[in-house]
This record gives structure tokens, C-alpha cells and sequence, in this order.
């Protein structure tokens, strides 16, 4: 047991305690943003004049010879620190000696620990924000490629209006772009440092925050020290964006699975990217798209045990923040590792681009289309609603298509129809014509892919 305090105990700790209370097996994985810390730290220190610049070079070599260590695997970081702290000081005092036990001057666990997971976090933001770049440059590569292919659009999975796939993947790319713009936020607003307000009341010694916070690329220091070393908030903002994200990826999952069903087609998953049968050889699985889909709950687990952990603790700094870490970085991998495999299935995916115009035309899409061509003439919308219906009704008897009818039967059923009718309700005419912002026509989607590329800087 290497521990930093001590000197007012008289008993030894009881194994069971100290096991309990360690948190080096998980907060192991901050060690570089520790040292980094540390580093800036003691920088601001010999500033300010609280260490001499010799002691801070000492210091510095020290820390650096450590991260070298354990980054080439030969300083274990092994269960006999109580956390990633000791394990840093105790390795920096048995390194250097009595400078090492100057390093924590003027800095507590809790300001420390509360550095450390911050700078954790706003590094794994923008790794989220990268592979969301990522995602988002396959999504508009597919729409760009399928402006004029039709499908069927649904709503309660029905089939409902004609659109393009472009117009589908577009949806999912403004959900994509939302969350982006969502960790840019986030980023925002936790780029404050909380290095220097100590265990709770920041400290007697004349610390220069401002100083510690620009050489870690912050934009400025928190402004009260109570709250810097009890805030998670952006701990919880980003878990909540990654359950958006999660919630999103999941969406576009089941998606995915239903489109590349038998009884649909309109997918085919690219073999990499599917799984086999231990006993069906003719089974070829959409597991990774199952996964995502059901590894949302953990992430949306890991959100909820924050909010509950956060919940009924008084100020300032209380052990149960410990619990921060495990299920948040849980939920970070998670995210992390979902994001390029989704990527990489929807890059290699095939479209199956004939069933899915089959598939609207089948499905009396243009049925809207039929009755506005009634309305174009005169006729007043209900009406034309309840004549479309009959000839819905007409076609499913006889198992065809709304375009399938012969002039003689649209005529039988309302005399308004004309030969151009075919023309009016063709697939390509009603995608084409729906040109109000947002909506499938070409014109309308190549505004918004234009002002999506400007955003991605490929112009
Ligand atoms: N392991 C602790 C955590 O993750 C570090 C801070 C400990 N501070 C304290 N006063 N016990 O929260």
C-alpha cells in the first residue's frame, strides 16, 4: 500500500478498505493527463516564485521520465497505489527525491482529479467529433451518389410518399450534424480549468490560475473553487450526447436490419461487414447493426448512473464522484468503437436500387400525387381523396400499380383524368416536384448538400 496520507492515523488500514476505497484500476488510464497537469502545474509554481526553477526542471525530468516508462510498458502501473496521484508522486519521490515532495504544493487530490478527468474528457469529445466527421462524410458521399433514386418514404413502416434515398440519408445526416454541433458546446463550455482551488477553498499561496489554464490549452480559470472540484457536468453532457448519439446510430441500425431483410432487399451488408450460422449455411447476419442497436443501453445506463451518482451530494468534493469514471469511460469506448464500425458497414453496404423503386411503385405512393392532379382540376381535395381511394381499391384487386391502369379505367371512376395523368404521377415527377426547402426534389437537396459541404470544408 503506497498512500499520500497517514500521518494522523494509528491503525493501519484494513485490507478490505483500502481495496474498497482504491480507484488505480480504472483511473490507471488518466496517467498522461495527470503528468500533463502536474507538468503545468509545476511550471505555474516556479513562476510564481513558490519553487526554485531548478527544482522545477527536477521536477519536469522526473515526470518525464515517467510518462516515457510507462508509455514503452516499462513502469507497470500495478494495484499497490491507492490511484493514478500516488502512483505519479510516489514514483516521482523514489526518482528524484525530496523536490518530488514539493510537487503537490498548493494543489489537492480534488482539483487534481478534477484537471485530470476534464482534460480526459474534452480529448475524448474530439475524438468523438472526428468520427462523427467521418460518418457524416460517408452519409453525404451516398447522397450525392443517389439524388434521383427513388424509394419508398413510410410512416408507422408503411409505405407513404415517394423520396430519394438522398432525402433518407439526409434525415439521418441532419441527426449526425446535430450531435456535432452538440459536442462543439459541450466543449465550450468545460474548457474552464479548476487546477488551483485546492481541496475546496483554493489556497494561500500566490497561485497564478490563469497561467496553470493557457499552458493546458484552457480558455480560462473556473471562478469558484467549491464548484470546480464538485462539478461533472460536462461529464454528463457528454454521456448525454453520446446516448443521442447512441439513440441515433440505433435508429439507423434497426434500419439497416429491416432493409436487409429477405422480405426487403433494399440492402445487401457487405460480407466484412456480416456474420454466419454455426448450423444455417444459408444465413448471412446484420450483427454489427444488431450490437450498435444494442449497446445504446449501456451507454444510456452509463448517463443515468451519473445523473443518480450526482443527485444528493452536498458540497464540495465527496468520495462517491469517484464513481465518474467506470461506466463513463465504458460509455466513451463504446461510442468510440461504434461510430467507425457503423461507418465502415454503411460505406460498403450495397443499394439495391431497382427494388427500391419497385418497392415505392408497388406501394401506391404516388397515390397523394394522383389525387393533387384531381385538385389541379378543379376538384376539391376530399373529393379527390375518396376517387384516388377507389382507384387504389381497383388496382389491388387486380394486383397492380396505380400507373398500371388503363385510361378507360381512370376515366370510369372520375372523367377529369386525361392522358397526362401517367406523366403526373410517375415516380421521378412526384419526387421532382416537391422542391420546398427540406424536401426530396433535387433542387431542394442539392441547397442543403451544398451548405453541408461548406460546413465539412470539401467544397
Ligand atoms: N480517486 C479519487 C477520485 O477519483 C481522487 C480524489 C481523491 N480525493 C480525496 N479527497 N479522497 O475521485
Amino acid at each position: 500500500m503506497a498512500q499520500l496520507w497517514g500521518g494522523r492515523f494509528t491503525k493501519k488500514t484494513d485490507q478490505m478498505v483500502y481495496d474498497f476505497n482504491a480507484s488505480i484500476g480504472f483511473d490507471r488510464r488518466l496517467y498522461r493527463q495527470d503528468i500533463e497537469g502536474s507538468m503545468a502545474h509545476v511550471k505555474m509554481l516556479a513562476k510564481q516564485k513558490i519553487l526554485t526553477e531548478e527544482e522545477r526542471d527536477r521536477i519536469l525530468q522526473g515526470l518525464s521520465g515517467i510518462l516515457a516508462d510507462v508509455e514503452d510498458g516499462s513502469l507497470p502501473i500495478t494495484k499497490e497505489y491507492e490511484d493514478i496521484h500516488s502512483f505519479v508522486e510516489a514514483n516521482l519521490i523514489d526518482r528524484i527525491g525530496d523536490a518530488g515532495k514539493k510537487l503537490h504544493t498548493g494543489r489537492s487530490r480534488n482539483d487534481q482529479v478534477a484537471l485530470d478527468m476534464k482534460l480526459y474528457v474534452r480529448e475524448e469529445v474530439q475524438k468523438t467529433e472526428e468520427l462523427l466527421t467521418d460518418l457524416l462524410k460517408v452519409i453525404l458521399h451516398i447522397m450525392e451518389e443517389n439524388l434521383d433514386t427513388i424509394m419508398p418514404g413510410f410512416t408507422h413502416l408503411q409505405k407513404a410518399q415517394p423520396i430519394t434515398l438522398a432525402h433518407h440519408m439526409g434525415a439521418y445526416y441532419e441527426m449526425f450534424r446535430r450531435d456535432r454541433s452538440r459536442l462543439a458546446d459541450i466543449y465550450e463550455r468545460m474548457n474552464v480549468c479548476p487546477l488551483g482551488s485546492g481541496a475546496l477553498a483554493g489556497t494561500t499561496y500566490p497561485l497564478d490560475r490563469d497561467y496553470t489554464a493557457e499552458l493546458l490549452g484552457f480558455s480560462g480559470a473556473t471562478l469558484n473553487s467549491m464548484d470546480s472540484v464538485s462539478d461533472r457536468d460536462y461529464v454528463i453532457e457528454y454521456l448525454s450526447a453520446l446516448s443521442t448519439i447512441m439513440m441515433h446510430l440505433s435508429r439507423f441500425s434497426e434500419e439497416i436490419i429491416i432493409w436487409n431483410s429477405n422480405e426487403y432487399q433494399f440492402v445487401e451488408i457487405d460480407d466484412a461487414y456480416s456474420t454466419g450460422s454455426s448450423i444455417m449455411p444459408q444465413k448471412k447476419n446484420p450483427d454489427i447493426a444488431e450490437l450498435v442497436r444494442g449497446k445504446t443501453g449501456r451507454v444510456y445506463g452509463a448517463l443515468m448512473s451519473m445523473l443518480t451518482t450526482m443527485k444528493g451530494i452536498p458540497l464540495a468534493y465527496n468520495k462517491d464522484m469517484q464513481e465518474d469514471k467506470e461506466m463513463a469511460f465504458d460509455a466513451m469506448d463504446t461510442v468510440n468503437a461504434c461510430l467507425p464500425l457503423f461507418t465502415g458497414m454503411l460505406g460498403t453496404m450495397k443499394f439495391q436500387i431497382s427494388v427500391m423503386e419497385r418497392s415505392a411503385k408497388r406501394g401506391f405512393t404516388n397515390a397523394t400525387d394522383a389525387a393533387d392532379y384531381l385538385v389541379n382540376h378543379g376538384v376539391p381535395f376530399r373529393d379527390a381523396h375518396g376517387i384516388v381511394g377507389r382507384l387504389v381499391l381497383t388496382c389491388i384487386e387486380k394486383e397492380c400499380a396505380l400507373d398500371d391502369l388503363t385510361l378507360d379505367e381512370y376515366q370510369a371512376i372520375s372523367p377529369v383524368f386525361e392522358e397526362d395523368i401517367y406523366e403526373a404521377i410517375s415516380m421521378k415527377t412526384c419526387v421532382e416536384k416537391r422542391l420546398t426547402k427540406g424536401a426530396p426534389g433535387k433542387g431542394a437537396m442539392l441547397e442543403a448538400i451544398a451548405i453541408y459541404k461548406k460546413e465539412l470544408g470539401c467544397e
